[in-house]
């Protein structure tokens, strides 16, 4: 039997409770992951996965508290994570993609195609399985604004997660500055590894937001990626509009069509336009310019 890695805590929740749900969240350190089912298009299923510790009364009671605030009937179920059944889902919940010129893997073993760029994100606990919908509606969209032209040299990407978007970013225009930054140290541990396994040179540090001392010493940016949660991308807007060059680039996502409105009006009035948007599985990206 393989070790634990992870505790899993899932309950299902009306979609329409997301924004509710990322309040809850806020706090935990617990990495999330929602997924929807087309034929239940109300409702979302939500995964919390915490660390496999002592804690897991408390983890469940927390839950519980999580669930039952949103859904009063909310059954919490529990599944313990092992390496093993986490490698092999993580595989399954995400097979290969295909975004214009990237082909992400997670499965080492899987034929790669000789004409793409190929970057091998392996299954790890930072953010990756089931809500990659973003993740390729910012890869579009940043392939999209290569194609304009658009002078890019120094980038930042916030929420960087497993580094997927710095290594893109990096792999697509030669000589790019590349920057990370993550509230979680795990995922920039990951992030890092990543970017050696790809000779990528990324400066990348822990840190709440656009506060992070990498992040204010090295602005402005051309671009920035934020895929984050709509609450995190309200609250830092204004800190992403300053650190932005006049003229400068943003690609939001982790925000979902009933949010889409509320976050671009919040942008748009601080004095972005947005470009254009792609929804892939109700998930939105945005590409905004300054
Ligand atoms: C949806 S994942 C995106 C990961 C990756 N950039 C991608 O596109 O696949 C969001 C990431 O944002 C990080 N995050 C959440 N709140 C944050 C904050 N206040 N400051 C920095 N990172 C944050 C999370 O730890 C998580 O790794």
């Amino acid at each position: 039997m393989s070790d634990i890695i992870a505790y899993k805590w899932q309950f299902t929740i009306e979609k329409e409770q997301l924004d509710q749900l990322d309040f809850l969240v806020e706090d935990l350190m617990a990495s999330m992951d929602v997924a929807f089912d087309d034929d239940r298009p109300e409702q979302a299923d939500v995964s919390l996965f915490f660390e496999a510790t002592d804690d897991m009364q408390n983890q469940k009671e927390t839950c519980m508290r999580i669930a039952q605030q949103l859904n009063q009937s909310a059954e919490v179920v529990f599944e313990p994570v092992y390496a093993e059944n986490w490698q092999a889902k993580a595989y399954e919940d995400m097979p290969p993609i295909e975004v214009g010129a990237f082909y992400v893997y997670q499965n080492p073993e899987v034929e790669k195609p000789t004409d793409k760029i190929c970057i091998h994100i392996p299954a790890q606990m930072a953010f990756g399985t089931g809500s990659h919908a973003t993740t390729e509606g910012c890869l579009k969209l940043f392939q999209e604004l290569v194609k304009t032209g658009a002078p890019l040299h120094k980038v930042m990407d916030m929420g960087a997660g497993t580094a997927i978007l710095s290594i893109a970013a990096s792999l697509f225009v030669e000589n790019l500055d590349v920057y990370a930054v993550d509230i979680d140290p795990d995922a920039i541990v990951i992030a890092l590894e990543n970017a050696q396994k790809h000779k990528v040179s990324l400066k990348a540090a822990a840190g709440d937001g656009f506060k992070t001392p990498l992040c204010v010493q090295n602005a402005p940016y051309d671009l920035i990626f934020a895929n984050i949660l709509k609450n995190p991308l309200l609250m830092m807007k204004d800190d992403l509009y300053d650190q932005l060059q006049a003229g400068g680039y943003a690609i939001i996502s982790g925000f979902d069509e009933t949010q889409q409105q509320e976050v671009l009006d919040a942008y748009q009035n601080l004095g972005f336009s947005c470009i254009t948007t792609v929804t892939k599985d109700a998930w939105v990206a945005a590409l905004l310019r300054k």
